[in-house]
């Protein structure tokens, strides 16, 4: 039987870069490069943990697109860099890039750039870091509802053989365990979309602490809440 407490998998809602921003007195652009700079931070943060194979962090949702153009903009252009910035970390510390969500909806310089991360990280790997990009879970699972009913229609999967496990295998990535730790920083305490399926028996760590200001100290204090949980799965 697996380990119950073994922590494998981080997800994270970073939340919290607008009221950075506003707390300083900056744009909200300066609170999403603010944000940016703690991504790189936090992935030096999980390579403390041996365990932590797998993390997941929601940088851009579905319904985000509802912000101004220039917001939008501003975030497409510091994941840009950020890629630019970061391919040659990633390739030396054997961390491989994955995304969640319809990319091919990025404009043409986030596409090309995740494209070419994607393949060059993809060689050799101990750890997989999983952006969720125009991400949203009630997508993901229609998504895997049409394509599971095209294989129905066409013959190939009797509807009698649909399992838990054939909609998890049509996931976005049905290669990735489920997350352990989900974490969101900011106050709120709502899930916004994220991986509904997921999550069925992820443990919630909710910190008020804003994205920007997480630093490894607030890390370690989720992990810490983390193995102070007693994780049933439904048993005693
Ligand atoms: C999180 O910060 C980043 C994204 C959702 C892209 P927010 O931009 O949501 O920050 P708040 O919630 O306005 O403080
Ligand atoms: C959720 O944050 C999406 C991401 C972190 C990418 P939001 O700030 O968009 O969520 P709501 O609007 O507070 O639910
Ligand atoms: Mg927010």
């Amino acid at each position: 039987m697996a380990q119950e407490n073994e922590l494998k998998h981080v997800a994270v809602i970073l939340d919290g870069n607008g009221r950075w921003a506003k707390q300083h007195g900056v744009e909200r652009r300066e609170g999403h490069l603010a944000g940016a700079n703690r991504v790189v931070d936090f992935m030096n943060y999980i390579s403390r943990y041996e365990s932590i194979r797998y993390v997941t962090l929601y940088a851009f949702s579905t319904e985000n697109w509802k912000r101004s153009k220039d917001e939008v903009d501003a975030l497409m252009n510091i994941l840009a860099k950020f890629l630019d910035d970061n391919l040659e970390v990633l390739l030396r510390e054997k961390v491989r890039l994955l995304t969640a969500g319809d990319i091919t909806a990025l404009p043409e310089a986030c596409r090309v750039r995740l494209e070419k991360v994607k393949r060059e990280t993809a060689k050799s790997f101990t750890r997989t870091f999983i952006l969720a990009l125009n991400y949203g879970s009630r997508r993901e699972i229609t998504d895997a509802v049409k394509s599971i009913a095209a294989e129905v229609k066409n013959g190939t999967l009797a509807v009698d053989d649909i399992t838990e496990q054939t909609v998890a295998d049509h996931l976005y990535n049905p290669d990735i365990p489920d997350p352990d730790l989900l974490i969101r920083t900011s106050g709120e305490e709502r899930i916004s979309n994220f991986l509904l399926w997921q999550i069925s028996y992820s443990e919630f760590y909710f910190t008020k602490t804003l994205w920007p200001d997480f630093d490894i100290n607030e890390f370690d204090l989720a992990v810490q809440a983390f193995y102070g949980r007693k994780r049933r799965f439904g048993g005693r």
